[in-house]
């Protein structure tokens, strides 16, 4: 694992930016694996200011597929996964709305939803990189603790503490839907390259558990482990518990150009 302690969201932007451009630059026809949440708003707002600039690169035959959705809201609800990821990025930098994917949470798609998307993703030739955010529980994507390790795209039950987090983007707690579509672990370790942003001190003890910890359904995200291409873009409050803190800056600083990213 490439852990990469940054100062602050701005940066962890900018380098995740840099990860995105450099893939989509080397294959303009590239799958990206998209995360909704907090976390990686600074990397979409980066993506979206560098293609207005005329910087970026074309994202015109990019293909995306969401992690997760919510079951029981309309496609066109604007906290749904998808309506969220056309606003905060595939929209603004001129990606066809036909190449973003998301789970199919209408009640007829349901019941085959989660066998239709894997099939979906591998037909795309799977995700080469996926950006992922973390939640203060540690779940990844909508797999909370006691999710499979091996776990595929499927329905699951969202904690209370997950609602409660998210209710943030509702007009009342009881409005977050209590069941989602999710990839699952199994999913996420399919990808090529699994791209980690966090920020901000409710992180840092997940964070650790995730990176330091053992490997456990009860942290999905130390899935990451397994996986043997991950980057994970941290500030300074989100590294703030990790022991080897001081290694992965020397690591990091010592970084050399072959390694890219
Ligand atoms: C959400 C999403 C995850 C996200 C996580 C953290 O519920 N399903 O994909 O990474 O929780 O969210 P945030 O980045 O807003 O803290």
């Amino acid at each position: 694992m490439e852990i990469v302690p940054l100062t602050d969201a701005a940066q962890v932007g900018r380098i995740g930016a840099d990860t995105v451009e450099a893939l989509v630059a080397s294959d303009p026809a590239a799958v990206l694996g998209l995360a909704t949440g907090s976390s990686p708003l600074p990397l979409y707002r980066e993506l979206i200011r560098r293609h207005r600039d005329g910087t970026g690169p074309s994202y015109a035959r990019v293909r995306t597929f969401n992690l997760d959705e919510y079951v029981g809201l309309p496609p066109d609800h604007p906290q749904s996964y998808l309506a969220t990821i056309r606003r905060e990025l595939t929209d603004p930098i001129g990606l066809p709305r036909a190449q973003v994917h998301g789970p199919d949470v209408t009640p007829e798609g349901l019941p085959e939803a989660g066998e239709r998307y894997e099939r979906a993703i591998a037909s795309a030739g799977g995700i080469d990189l996926q950006i992922l955010g973390i939640g203060g529980d540690g779940h990844l994507a909508f797999n909370e603790p006691g999710s499979s390790l091996a776990s595929l795209t499927r329905i699951t039950t969202l904690t209370q503490r997950t609602r409660s987090d998210n209710a943030r983007f509702f007009d009342s707690p009881d409005d977050v839907p209590r069941h989602v579509l999710t990839q699952g672990l199994g999913t996420i370790r399919r990808a090529a390259h699994l791209l980690l942003v966090a920020t901000g001190r409710d992180k840092a003890v997940a964070v650790a558990a995730a990176l330091e910890g053992p490997v456990s359904a009860s942290c999905p995200a130390s899935v990451v482990q397994l996986h043997r291409h991950v980057t994970v873009l941290l500030d300074e409050a989100a590294a703030a518990q990790l022991g080897r803190l001081d290694y992965y800056r020397e690591v990091y600083a010592a970084k050399p150009d072959w390694r890219g990213h």
